[in-house]
């Protein structure tokens, strides 16, 4: 589904500081956590890029720049074609359903707010949207005038998921969507973006930590590690043949896919993400990498496709 034409976003040195109270500082002292550390990338029209990578990599500070909820502290997001912040065509659809959703709006005031903000259409005609918008997130349109809390964990993401649609958007940042619902309804919601994307023609970063889901939406799939992309490729070539040592590592932990090459034996991905106040020198997976030589605490390892459409960020390959 990689299409041909100008992306539909295409960002270029991207990179998201926050200044925090630094660990083991003297108190007030401050330091500088690089959360996104220079992200380039393109999403087609139509394209779904899934974004893997253990939590703390800078995953969600990533979507939720793109989206503008976070000012990039340096580099370009270009939304069709444009450096200005497109609130009503970017949206994001939350982990937490119910943290997202105020608990003293109605389900229809909640899913027609964005269009209530924008001014678009009278009272009437934004309640027959959310109505609509109940229907194809699989929602009785009747239960616009209850309340969150009146909902289930499953119910509450559709609710969420119609809330972010109803402004119109071409492009979502779905980030970890599923994560905090149960296992046995995780499959109906990923089958509702899945219908919504057909029928509305979206573009969807998805962020998430099944990687066999990932596999499965996914045209290509973007692997984070400590605020940069470290590989990226179309989604059943990263699958079958991962290059770089943690994608490697990452995929030998999933039982039925890990071993892409027989006799290769799980990798055992010790040890945390190191902290992104006091990054390693040159490649930052190299405190873990089993693969690590002095070079590679010296080099930055360039995002290089040495494959056709097969980028990978590491000295050896
Ligand atoms: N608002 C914030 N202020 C300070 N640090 C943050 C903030 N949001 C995220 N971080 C830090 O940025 C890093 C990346 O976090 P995050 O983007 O949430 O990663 P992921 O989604 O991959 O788990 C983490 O070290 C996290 O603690
Ligand atoms: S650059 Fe070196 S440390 Fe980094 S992934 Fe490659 S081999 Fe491992
Ligand atoms: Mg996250």
């Amino acid at each position: 589904m990689n299409a041909a034409g100008a992306p539909l976003l295409k960002i270029l040195g991207l990179k998201k500081y926050f200044r925090v109270r630094g660990k083991g500082f003297f108190s007030g002292e401050r330091g500088v956590l690089k959360a996104v550390d220079g992200v380039d990338l393109s999403i087609s029209r139509g394209e779904t890029l899934g974004l893997v990578g253990e939590s703390g990599c800078g995953k969600s500070t990533l979507g939720r720049t793109i989206v503008r909820l976070y000012e990039p502290t340096e580099g370009e997001i270009i939304f069709d074609g444009s450096p200005e912040p497109n609130r009503r065509g970017t949206q994001m659809i939350f982990q937490d359903p119910y943290a997202s959703l105020n608990p003293r709006m109605t389900v229809g005031d909640i899913i027609s707010e964005p269009l209530a903000i924008h001014g678009t259409g009278s009272a009437s005609s934004r309640l027959e949207r959310a109505h609509e918008l109940l229907r194809q997130v699989g929602l009785n349109p009747d239960h616009a005038m209850r309340y969150p809390h009146e909902f289930s964990g499953g119910q509450r993401q559709r609710i969420g998921i119609a809330r972010a649609l109803s402004a119109g958007p071409e492009f979502i940042v779905c980030d970890e969507p599923i994560s905090a619902l149960d296992v046995s309804i995780q499959a109906q919601v990923v089958n509702v973006l899945e219908d919504l994307r057909e029928s509305y023609g979206l573009t969807y970063l998805f962020i998430a930590h099944d990687l066999s889901m990932i596999r499965h939406i996914s045209d290509r799939v973007g692997v984070m590690y400590l605020g940069r992309l470290v590989e990226l490729a179309p989604a059943e070539e990263l699958y079958r043949n991962p290059r770089h040592p943690y994608t490697q590592a990452l995929l030998s932990s999933i039982p039925k896919i890990g071993r892409w090459k027989t006799g290769t034996k799980r990798i055992v991905l010790e040890g945390d993400v190191p902290s992104p106040m006091d990054p390693p020198s040159g490649c930052a997976f190299r405190t873990r990498c089993r693969y690590a030589s002095p070079r590679c605490s010296e080099e930055l390892p360039p995002l290089v496709e040495g494959a056709p459409d097969h980028h990978a960020a590491c000295l050896l390959v």
